[in-house]
């Protein structure tokens, strides 16, 4: 071949099943991804090994695995272009999972920060998986011989573990896996929760008015827009670091981000404006972002050949990608192959 596809540089990412995501995931991770279909070949997929090391509702955990794949799809995803599929549907991350634990160490896995935040609330539920989950996500991205891998702040170790296995790994034989690089998106403010504004928005949020979901219908997104968190200074403006201004921050950043204007602009755009009249329009301007990704998301989601279709495609197009990284790791560890 000598198109450019050989020298576009592959991309990857993962995204667990286990809520509804919401607008910080939207603009901190898959819009990104949907935009970065553009400029490299993309690795994504619903990363459901990875959300039974916490116990999951059996079935629920079926309907939010199919519902997070439309999603993507709504987004932008193109099943077509990229390669997008479920993880459990490509069994060579279990089994690069298997060889790569063999080269990672019992230190670097209890340094775990994620890991460690995790045994200290609750001892009585850990399970080796909650251990050996950084391994898996190595094993995620080194069958694709990624070359970037988008992270934020919480999966920066992640990734450094997955580059040191990938060193330890090609030091002990040959240069066999690609050392994947961070990717640091274009600078979206962080998107923080509508009722504490100095919190992440997350999706475990015990407080509904917290997060916006993707499929929160137009008068829910603006209603709990409406009842966002500020303070009482009347002044739409961004003041960074400003912890008073922590509100107004997030919801002007938001706005810029699904309007696709700069800050400054939002801030002129409101000023001398009241805190409602403001609250509204961002949380209308959320809303008509997610209105077109909820109508081609209900499209999708009725149509379960074209997407079970869809699956199948992604799932054997990523096998032909790892099924190679998997048959030279196998051999150069020495396991004996009976395909001559
Ligand atoms: N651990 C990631 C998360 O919780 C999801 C994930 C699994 C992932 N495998 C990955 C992300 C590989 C990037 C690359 O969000």
């Amino acid at each position: 071949m000598t198109n450019t596809e050989n020298t576009r540089k592959t991309i990857l990412s993962g995204i667990q099943p286990t809520n509804t995501p919401h607008l910080g995931n939207y603009l901190g991770a898959t819009k990104n991804w949907v935009d970065m279909q553009a400029s490299y070949d993309c690795v994504c997929f619903v990363a459901d090994l990875h959300a039974i090391t916490v116990r999951q509702d059996p079935a629920k955990l079926r309907a939010q695995t199919r519902q997070t794949y439309a999603l993507l799809m709504a987004m932008g995803m193109d099943a077509d272009k990229s390669i997008l599929f479920v993880q459990s549907h490509n069994h060579h991350h279990a089994e690069l999972n298997w060889v790569l634990s063999c080269f990672t160490q019992f230190g670097e896995l209890s340094r775990m920060t994620q890991f460690k935040d995790k045994s200290s609330k609750g001892e009585d539920s850990m399970n080796a998986g909650l251990f050996t989950y950084p391994t898996l996500q190595a094993a995620d991205i080194l069958l694709y011989q990624a070359d970037l891998v988008p992270v934020g702040a919480d999966q920066k170790q992640h990734l450094e573990l997955s580059r040191n296995i990938a060193v330890r790994f090609n030091n002990a034989y040959s240069p066999t896996l690609v050392v994947p690089e961070p990717h640091i998106p274009k600078a979206v403010g962080k998107i923080m929760s509508l009722s504490e504004p100095t919190k992440k928005m997350s999706k475990s949020d015990d407080n509904p008015n917290a997060s916006v979901s993707v499929l929160d219908e137009r008068d829910v997104i603006i209603r709990k827009f409406k009842r966002a968190v500020t303070d009482s200074e009347a002044q739409i403006c961004y003041r960074e670091e400003d912890e008073a201004k922590a509100g107004i921050n997030n919801l002007l950043s938001i706005y810029a981000a699904v309007t696709g204007k700069a800050v400054a602009e939002a801030e002129a755009e409101f000023a001398g404006r009241g805190y409602g009249e403001f609250k509204e329009a961002v949380g209308a301007a959320v809303a008509d972002v997610f209105e077109p990704v909820q109508r081609e998301y209900a499209r999708l989601i009725e149509d379960k050949a074209h997407l079970d279709a869809c699956m199948k495609s992604g799932a054997q197009r990523a096998m032909r990608i790892s099924g190679k990284t998997l048959a030279k790791v196998y051999r150069k560890v020495g396991l004996l192959s009976i395909d001559n």
